[in-house]
């Protein structure tokens, strides 16, 4: 039931501390899975990173936290699975809510034909794909009805951190406050995200743009607002604009940045290119804010948490601009929760 929710979507949105809470003591519970595959990863030669739609933003954060530290992680969208082909020590992390994503199954078979050791994220026990691979990682975000992915995207961030953190042989101490800060963000910034929804509500075309760990959060907040507001946004890295973007730009064109809390004084600047062609700007920050938006949300949390305080605020701007608009954000058209056809 929604409980008192007028929609499947919000109550989700509203369970996602506890399903972070939830997934990191899974994750503590069973250690010895999270250190095998950390050591499977650390002598990989590469990891591919297989998934679709949202879970594939999650992959692509995992991704270049990695590539960050030398490691050679390749984000691989999976419908696209055919364009790599594997070698000897590569690794393949699968990461699906679901765990009966076709795309991403497909993606399996044929790394398990080369192969490959397969380790799976997913949030549903004993899924196909969970099956299918080698080591298993579950997150225990529970049952998610609302098409839209919600709370099971913050729980693969906070997964996927967790592992990050287990590779580089770094404390897990900050993870057992994460569900807080995801609480606390929740409470301090809904009515926020509402004005933010309804204002973007108005809108036929959003950009959203960030940079480094901030893209992948871009990529989402643009995916959450087409698949259920349906307004066209486009996600890129903010240092792209002028190398095309910017064009489309005139007055009143909305863009929404997503300030990461790293490289801020390079998005401050891309920030200005956008408002000298009178774009309106909105701005989600962590820790500092961006100088000269129109619009801003700002919330403090530890920076390793910035990419978990940021999701449920992208979330929360989808559904408020989705209500405002008139749509079930439960039942966008065309979409399934599950993605069992090519
Ligand atoms: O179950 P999966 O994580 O494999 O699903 C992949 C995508 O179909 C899914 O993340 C989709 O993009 C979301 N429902 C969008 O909110």
């Amino acid at each position: 039931s929604k409980e008192g929710y007028t929609h499947f979507m919000l109550k989700e949105i509203h369970e996602s501390p506890i399903a972070v809470k939830d997934t990191i003591s899974g994750f503590l519970n069973d250690m010895e899975t999270v250190k095998e595959v950390a050591e499977e990863i650390r002598r990989a030669n590469r990891i591919i990173v297989i998934a679709a739609g949202t879970s594939y933003h999650a992959g692509l954060y995992f991704s270049l936290l990695l590539n960050r530290k030398g490691y050679t992680a390749i984000p691989l969208i999976a419908s696209e699975y055919y364009n790599i082909k594997l070698s000897k020590n590569d690794i393949v992390l699968a990461i699906s809510q679901s765990g009966e994503t076709l795309d991403v199954k497909m993606g399996i078979k044929k790394f398990k034909e080369e192969g490959a050791k397969i380790v799976s994220l997913t949030n549903v026990i004993e899924s196909h794909i969970a099956r299918e691979s080698n080591y298993k990682l579950y997150m225990r975000a529970g049952p998610e009805i609302g098409v839209a992915a919600t709370k099971t995207f913050t729980s693969q961030l906070a997964s996927l951190l967790f592992l990050y953190s287990v590779i580089e042989r770094e404390s897990v101490d900050y993870l057992e406050k994460a569900h807080e800060v995801v609480r606390n963000v929740i409470t301090e910034t809904e009515g926020l995200a509402k004005k933010f929804g309804e204002e973007l509500a108005k809108k036929s075309n959003i950009y959203y743009l960030g940079r480094g760990l901030g893209v992948p959060l871009a990529m989402e907040g643009a995916l959450k607002i087409k698949e259920i507001a349906y307004i066209h946004a486009e996600a890129y890295p903010a240092g792209e604009s002028k190398h095309g973007p910017i064009a489309l730009v005139e007055k009143g064109f909305p863009v929404v940045f997503i300030n990461y809390g790293e490289l801020d004084d390079e998005l401050e600047k891309n920030l200005q290119e956008m408002k000298a062609r009178f774009a309106i700007t909105y701005s989600i920050s962590v820790n500092k804010k961006l100088n000269f938006s129109d619009f801003e949300i700002l919330v403090n949390a530890d920076e390793r948490l910035s990419a978990l305080a940021i999701a449920p605020i992208i979330q929360m701007i989808a559904y408020y601009a989705a209500v405002k608009r008139g749509y079930d954000p439960d039942k966008p058209r065309n979409l399934a929760k599950t993605v069992t056809v090519e």
